[in-house]
């Protein structure tokens, strides 16, 4: 079916001219019970057209899929599927407000994974396999292969391992837009390579996504574009945690573990994580790069500044102006980025060898520094790990950062006893930072990080009674002293009455 009119020079294999459908064709193309693989990552690069289309014929059919995706999808398409009750299981990673109210409803199963390892376990048969994959695209080229647009994510290795694949060309998507994507799917075990990355500027594969041109169904396209991310400005606590932070940077660098080009930097999604990197332009740094998951305006920002040199993710997620900034000025930037897959950006080994500075947001760490980033009073999911486990475990310097204190006066303590969740644990955690100060953990015994947080990082309305606790505990004794029948006090209190005063 081709319609007059349609972009066809977005396709440059002939073969695929004949497959040209509507997303509402496409939708019906996905049996019930699919194991489906969507491009996506952060709201960006996700598809527009055919997963709605499939929220929208769950309306009024029983159909239901397992939706694979990069991580958080945009505009309503999580929420659509979630409401139509479309999705049996989902995974690795959301963040929308209505999927969340029917995760923790169990109504339907949310598989809460480190986003490096989606892959790995496809690839391993340890979870079933894609049926088919809906990837966004720029455009094709002459061998059927896929140009990405503005994420990675799981896309190669769902075209690669996909029977069936719909592709969606977006049309709002220059095709200038390409010369930053790194293609690759390692290996299968026990035959797994080294992935040579020394430098974040390297690259390891190809610019398009390989896939066989027989395995694809269905050709559709979309003129929608990202959801753009929410502009955050700086506020009192986001920049009190930035130059708590930043001090200490200035710091390693006096003391020669750091020099002004300080290490790789991840840093997660977020009015935190924008501060804290926007606060670089002012200070004594240079030559800065990042190896991160998502780039945010921040990351423009600096190589604006001449701060940045390079920086690698598996997304651009920007808001509106920024995009804008990028395509106007692409040439300016296309040597300077470089966008992989979410298994290559997020791989233990590559953030390991490279020495990363992860800086990513907590809900809530305890006096020991474990910390919770995903469950609300202990059994609600707010979004997911994300990737903040992957870094945390093998970075260089792993970083926490969240306010003290929250909500209508002070009544939510970001800093507890003992965390209702745990997802990465005292072991990951070197440096935890509040607006009111930062605690250095290497090094100390549980008591001694007990102190630091306590002194540098708890609220002042809070800080008397959680010393109480922490002596008296003490008293009792131990190598990591508890008192078990009070260690959630403040989270039944903010339960019974609304506040953990
Ligand atoms: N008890 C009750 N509610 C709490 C709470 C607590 N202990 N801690 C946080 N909340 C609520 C907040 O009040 C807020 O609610 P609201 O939206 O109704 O105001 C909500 O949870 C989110 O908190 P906020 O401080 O606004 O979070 P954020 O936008 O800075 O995000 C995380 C923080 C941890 C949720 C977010 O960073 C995340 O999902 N992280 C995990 C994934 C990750 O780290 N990825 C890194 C690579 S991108």
């Amino acid at each position: 079916m081709i319609e007059e009119n349609l972009p066809l020079e977005r396709i440059n294999f002939e073969a695929y001219k004949s497959k040209i459908i509507t997303a509402e064709q496409a939708a019906q193309l996905i049996p019930n019970g699919a194991v489906v693989g969507a491009s996506g990552f952060t709201k960006a690069g996700d598809s527009k057209s055919v997963l709605p289309a499939f929220a929208k014929r769950a309306a009024t059919e029983d159909v239901a899929i397992t939706l694979i995706t990069g991580a958080s999808l945009g505009h309503t398409t999580d929420a659509d599927l979630a409401a139509n009750h479309a999705l049996i299981r989902r995974m690795p990673f959301q963040a929308d407000a209505t999927l969340r109210k029917s995760i923790n409803n169990y109504e339907l199963k949310y598989v809460d994974q480190h986003l490096s390892e989606t892959i790995e376990q496809l690839q391993c048969g340890h979870i079933p396999a894609v049926d088919i994959a809906i990837i966004e695209a720029s455009f094709i080229n002459d061998q059927g292969f896929i140009i990405p647009t503005t994420s990675i994510g799981n896309s190669a290795y769902f075209a690669a391992a996909a029977p069936k694949i719909i592709i969606e060309i977006n049309t709002l998507v220059p095709t200038s837009f390409r010369g930053i994507h790194d293609n690759c799917v390692p290996q299968s075990y026990p035959n797994r390579e080294i992935i040579p990355i020394q430098t974040v500027s390297d690259r390891i594969g190809e610019a398009f996504i390989r896939l066989n041109p027989e395995h694809v169904i269905g050709i559709v396209f979309t003129d929608i574009l990202d959801t753009p991310a929410e502009l955050t400005h700086p506020d009192e606590k986001t920049t009190a945690i930035s130059q708590h932070l930043l001090r200490f940077f200035e710091g390693e660098i006096k003391k020669g573990t750091l020099t002004p080009s300080l290490l790789p930097l991840q840093a997660g999604i977020g009015k935190v994580a924008n501060a804290v990197l926007t606060g670089l332009i002012d200070g004594p740094f240079e030559n800065l790069t990042m190896y991160s998951e998502v780039l945010q305006d921040s990351t423009f920002d600096l190589i604006d500044s001449g701060k940045m040199n390079f920086a690698s993710g598996s997304s651009i997620t920007v808001t509106e102006n920024c995009y804008q900034r990028i395509l106007k000025n692409f040439d300016n930037y296309q040597d300077k980025l470089v966008l992989r897959p979410q298994n290559i950006s997020n791989s233990p080994e590559v953030i390991r060898r490279l020495g990363i500075i992860a800086i990513n947001t907590a809900i809530e760490f305890d006096i020991y520094g474990n910390v919770n980033s995903t469950h609300i009073g202990g059994n609600r999911m707010m979004n997911g790990i994300g990737g903040s486990g992957d870094f945390a475990r093998n970075a260089y310097l792993s970083i926490f950062v969240t306010q003290a204190a929250s909500k209508d006066h002070n009544s939510i303590s970001h800093v507890l006893p003992m965390v209702s969740h745990v997802d990465h644990t005292e072991h990951d955690v070197d440096i935890l930072v509040t607006d009111q100060g930062l605690a250095d953990l290497r090094g100390l015994s549980p008591r001694e990080r007990a102190e630091v947080i306590i002194e540098n990082c708890v609220h002042p309305d809070y800080r008397p009674s959680i010393r109480d606790y922490f002596e008296r505990a003490k008293a009792v004794g131990g190598h990591t002293p508890h008192l078990l029948n009070e260690a959630f006090n403040f989270h039944i209190k903010f339960k019974e009455t609304g506040s953990m005063k």
